[in-house]
């Protein structure tokens, strides 16, 4: 297959990530060997960022894949962009390293070039379980118990085992509480965002902090667990103003939703098993891009519609989702 070069995106130390990557969450639906198979084919076709993350529960087989891609001769490792995440029973004393040391292991990398705090509080839910599960050790979001986790991320990096680390499912007022007490500030902040939910404050915080925003669910996740579904959620490639773009390009909806987000200035991280979805998904956001009436016609269509609500991260007593973010 013909190599494709990923255009890439400047971090605040001037290193660069690829300015789309792949996702890596199966959705309880895509089973490791299928989401591997994906990473291997997405790596020849021209991915350089991968998303992955201990919950996914896929890393091993991921692992086999990069290693093969890198013994073949498709790609070295200093050209690639491994993202992984640590996992909320994994943030106390000690947890962050043997976690990262696992990834690794799985992985079979001797570094990561970025790491997360996948969820900014240890509280957990069993892999595969519904939307109405709580666990009653599950607490609110306290700054210092945050800070004990990230200064465990920021040692992984004087160790050289990570090159970068950041933040994922933060608010503004989460970050204005702790951004101050980083030695080593986040490189990134993985966040959902699509057409239907923008995000505008926390974006707009992200890039005006020199933090790169890498998007979540960037297509609306038509394919996310049970869990994550309520009947008020919007299907972004079925929203009326992508539908119509998308039918001005001749493209699928899907198409718009990457080069919207690529023009915007986040990192798209789709996921897709399948081969011909995948390749026109990382190609896409080099051709025909969109006209700035119709980045504007995408701006006012923000629904504001929040699809990972994390209700199974709640504490008792915890009125509602809204509470996760602040709201
Ligand atoms: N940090 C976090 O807390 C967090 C949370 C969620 C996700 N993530 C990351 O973000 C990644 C992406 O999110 P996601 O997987 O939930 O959702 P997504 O990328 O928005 O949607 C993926 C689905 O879109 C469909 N699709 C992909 N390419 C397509 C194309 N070209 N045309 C038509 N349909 C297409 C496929 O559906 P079918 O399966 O139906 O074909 C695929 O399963 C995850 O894999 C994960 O790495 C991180």
């Amino acid at each position: 297959m013909e190599e494709y070069k990923v255009p890439r995106r400047r971090l605040y130390d001037k290193d660069t990530i690829p300015a789309i990557g792949m996702g890596t969450f199966g959705s309880d639906k895509y089973g490791p060997g299928q989401v591997a198979q994906a990473v291997y084919g997405g790596i020849r076709a021209g991915y350089r960022l991968i998303d992955c993350a201990a919950v996914y529960q896929n890393e091993d087989k991921i692992g086999e894949a990069l290693e093969r891609v890198i013994a073949e001769g498709s790609v070295e490792r200093e050209d690639l962009f491994i993202a992984s995440k640590v996992w909320n029973d994994m943030h106390g004393e000690g947890k962050v390293a043997e976690s990262c040391e696992k990834s690794l292991r799985d992985l079979h990398l001797s570094y990561l070039d970025l790491y997360f705090i996948h969820w900014p509080f240890p509280n957990y839910h069993a892999p595969g379980c519904d939307g109405d599960s709580r666990n009653p050790d599950s607490r609110p979001f306290s700054v210092e118990e945050f800070m004990d986790t990230w200064r465990q991320c920021e040692r992984l990096v004087e160790e050289g085992k990570v090159r970068h680390i950041g933040m994922s499912n933060m608010t503004v007022k989460k970050m204005e509480a702790v951004l101050p007490h980083c030695r080593i500030r986040p490189a990134a902040l993985e966040m959902e965002l699509h057409p239907g939910f923008q995000q505008p404050e926390l974006f707009t915080y992200a890039q005006e902090h020199d933090i790169v925003p890498i998007g979540y669910c960037p297509l609306g996740s038509p394919s996310r667990p049970e869990r994550d579904r309520t009947t008020e959620d919007v299907a972004d490639m079925e929203m009326p103003e992508i539908v119509e773009i998308a039918r001005r390009h001749g493209i699928h909806p899907a198409l718009v939703c990457l080069k919207w987000a690529v023009a915007r200035g986040q990192v798209p991280i789709p996921f897709s098993v399948n081969p011909e979805q995948y390749v026109e998904n990382l190609r896409c956001i080099a051709q025909d891009p969109l006209t700035e009436e119709e980045m504007e016609q995408i701006r006012r269509a923000d629904r504001g519609c929040r699809l990972i609500k994390g209700q199974v991260f709640l504490w008792p007593g915890a009125k509602g989702w809204e509470e996760l973010w602040d709201m």
